[in-house]
This record gives C-alpha cells, structure tokens and sequence, in this order.
C-alpha cells in the first residue's frame, strides 16, 4: 500500500499513518496503491491472498490456517427466468469460515492488528462481524471482544461464544453498541475492526470483486449489494477500480444499493443527490440517519458508518438505490433457496428482492449480466424464515 487518503476531503496521508480516521475532516480513509506499478498478473496464495499485490497485507501462510474467499459464482438461470432476466449469477458468500463475507474483512483488518502488535481485537456488530472476528480472531491466537446489539440473531451470538471471543449484548441498537465500542477502544488501547471506521475491511470485502471478475472472465453489467453500513459495497466497488486502475478491465459494473425500507439511509442519500440534479461536494454531503426497524438484522442501522463511501460507490458508478419491503426480502430467501438451492439469510436475499425489481421497473435489461452477493448464510438466522413446518408423521403410517 502506498497510504490513505480521505474519502471527503482526499486529504492523504503517508502509510505509516496510525489513526484511523482523517485528521482534518474527521472522514473515513480510503488505502491508496501504486497502481502503476501492479504487476500483469495475479499470484500464487490460498483464497484472497492470491491478490496480496492489491492488499495492505501479505499472505500470512499458515498464521491463518483457514481460506477466506474463492467462492463459488453460480449461474442461476431457473431463478433469473422467474422474473425474465436471462444472465443472473450468486457470488455465494455462505461458504465462508464463518458463513459470511465478513471474513474476508477480518482477515485482512486482523493481519493489521497482529502487524501493530495487538493481541486484543475488538467489533461492534449486528452479529455477522462479529462471528467472523471472533472465529478469525481463534484461529490466528487473538483475543476478540464483541459488541452488538442484545437483539442480535441466536446462531450469530453462539458462534461468537463457540469461538472463544467475550461477547457483550449491549442493551440497546446496533449504533449503540457502535458507539461503545468506540470508547472502550480508546480507552483500554484494543484495535477496533468495526466497520466503516477501520479503513482495512473495505479491502478485505473488495477481494469478492476479483473473484467476480476471474470466475466471470468478464465485468458484469451489475452488481447488486445489500447494504447497511454500506461498507460491503463500498469495497465492491474498490475492487473494480482498482482492477480498472492496474489495467486489468477497460469498464466498470453499475453498483446497486439493496436496502430495506425500515433502513435506507444510503438509498435515501443517493435519491435526493439526484433529484438535486446537482454534483455533490462530497465534504459536505449529510446522510440523514433513520429509526431502523427490519427483518434483515444485519443491514439495520441507524446511521451508516461508512455511508459516503457505498453514496458515491452508487453515483459514480450510475447504480441504483432500490428499495425492498421486508415482505419482498422474506419472499426472496425461499425464491433463492427453491430455485436455485441457496440459503441466504434475511439481508442476504435482499439483491434478489432488488434484482426482480429493477426488472420489473425497466431499469435493469432481460440480457444483463447481473451478479447478486450472497453475503450470509441462511442458518444465522432460522427463526426469521417462514419456511412452515414439517408434516408430522406417525412412523408406523403410510
Ligand atoms: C450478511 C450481511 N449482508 C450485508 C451486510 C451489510 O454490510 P454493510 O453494513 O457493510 O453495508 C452485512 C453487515 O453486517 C451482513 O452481515
Ligand atoms: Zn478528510
């Protein structure tokens, strides 16, 4: 890596840089590269190690003895057929350590941790972070602190215990436990690998786009991000720039923002930039935070925390900000389970959810090649599938 620079005010700073945050603004940074000088071809390594030219880490060998990434991109034309788009495609994230993308992030942000000789990594978390932190957090021989919210989905806290991480349900809502967070790490000196403020997740999460773009052997039309923090997609969008900018693809995909209509400040943001008809001076850009209340656990919150990142992701990239019910969301887990035998869980079956809607409302073409991110797996979160019951049988009936 060559440094940061800010994603507000671009104002950069060198790679030695220790704080995570623009010391001017206040924004999030953004990890910097020289592009130039990127070789013309991937490496050798184990799952997203492969890339480590456009990481800010190196291939830790066996200090991490799991895969994180190289994921599997199905082609998924009986589900894409049901809403008449013929080229739909699932980067299924489900498969990974913790069942979630988020592993890819933690990999790469507790790498950091390790480097700057922490030995105690601390999240805030609607469940998913945390999991993944904590199991990541075992397997490299860290302490793990998680925080979220006393709401979060049964399976995401066992794992978080199984793994061996201290976990603390903070009465209160995901920004709560955030905010907590926050405190205790500059109180007690912990690395804080929470979202949107820690600037190495986005690397880790852009890595799903390389895969995207090797499996594809070519860039799609779309890529369709279901969004909370808007951290996912703003990562998704940083790995195809920097494919463009090392000179492995001449054009981009549109990002598009899947958000739940009980939390949807990023797709709020981006409408009214574009009613507005005017170009934003991102420094001053506001996302307005919302009261989030949704079935999606993971993608409810409040304030995102690295909301202008995914806002200008979407705008520059000319994607959409689509907007599902929790109704749709819920429908979309058992379209995408029946039709095309993945599990997703609630927040996870909102691309589906969005993908349907783009083409119902034009914006999205019968012939596009759309990849839909599966970003969490359906068993974290049994309780919220109406899946029914079983028929209950007698043993000895016919
Ligand atoms: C399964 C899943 N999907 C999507 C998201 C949303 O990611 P972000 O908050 O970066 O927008 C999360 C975040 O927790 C998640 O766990
Ligand atoms: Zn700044």
């Amino acid at each position: 890596m060559n440094g940061y620079r800010c994603l507000a005010c671009n104002t950069e700073q060198s790679a030695d840089f220790a704080v995570f945050v623009c010391p001017v603004c206040g924004g999030n940074l953004d990890i910097t590269y020289d592009y130039a000088a990127i070789e013309s071809d991937f490496g050798e390594g184990e799952g997203i190690f492969r890339y480590q030219t456009l990481l800010p880490c190196s291939d830790p060998g066996a200090a991490l003895p799991l895969t994180i990434g190289n994921t599997p991109l199905h082609p998924v034309r009986r589900l894409g057929a049901s809403a008449g788009l013929d080229n739909i495609w699932l980067k299924d994230e489900t498969g990974n350590p913790s069942s979630s993308i988020k592993d890819r992030a933690s990999a790469v942000a507790l790498l950091r941790a390790a480097e700057t000789g922490a030995d105690t990594v601390a999240v805030a978390s609607t469940g998913n972070a945390g999991s993944s932190t904590a199991c990541l957090a075992a397997a490299m021989g860290l302490h793990a602190v998680v925080f979220v919210p006393e709401t979060a989905p049964a399976a995401k806290l066992a794992q978080s215990l199984a793994y061996g991480a201290r976990v603390l349900a903070v009465r209160g809502s995901y920004d709560d436990a955030y905010d907590l967070c926050l405190r205790e790490c500059d109180r007690r000196g912990w690395f804080n690998r929470s979202t949107g403020f820690n600037p190495f997740t986005r690397e880790g999460k852009k890595t799903a786009s390389f895969e995207i773009w090797e499996q594809l052997g070519q860039v799609p039309d779309r890529v369709i991000v279901p969004t909370g923090d808007g951290n996912i997609l703003s990562g998704i969008w940083k790995g195809w720039r920097d494919l463009h900018a090392a000179g492995f693809v001449d054009r981009l995909p549109k990002i598009d923002c899947a958000q739940s209509a009980g939390s949807a400040a990023i797709c709020r943001a981006i409408a009214s930039i574009r009613e507005s008809g005017i170009d934003p001076d991102w420094r001053s850009v506001d996302i307005e935070s919302v009261a989030a209340s949704t079935v999606a656990d993971s993608i409810s919150v409040d304030q995102p925390r690295d909301g202008l990142a995914a806002v200008r992701a979407v705008i520059e990239s000319g994607g959409e900000p689509v907007v599902v019910s929790d109704d749709e969301i819920l429908a979309s887990i058992g379209e995408l389970a029946s039709k095309a035998g993945v599990f997703a869980e609630p927040a996870a079956a909102a691309p589906w959810a969005a993908a349907k809607q783009l083409a119902a409302n034009g914006q999205a073409g019968a012939d596009e090649t759309i990849v839909l991110l599966i970003t969490g797996n359906g068993l974290k979160d049994v309780p919220a599938v109406p899946v029914g019951k079983p028929e209950l049988v007698d043993a000895n009936s016919d």
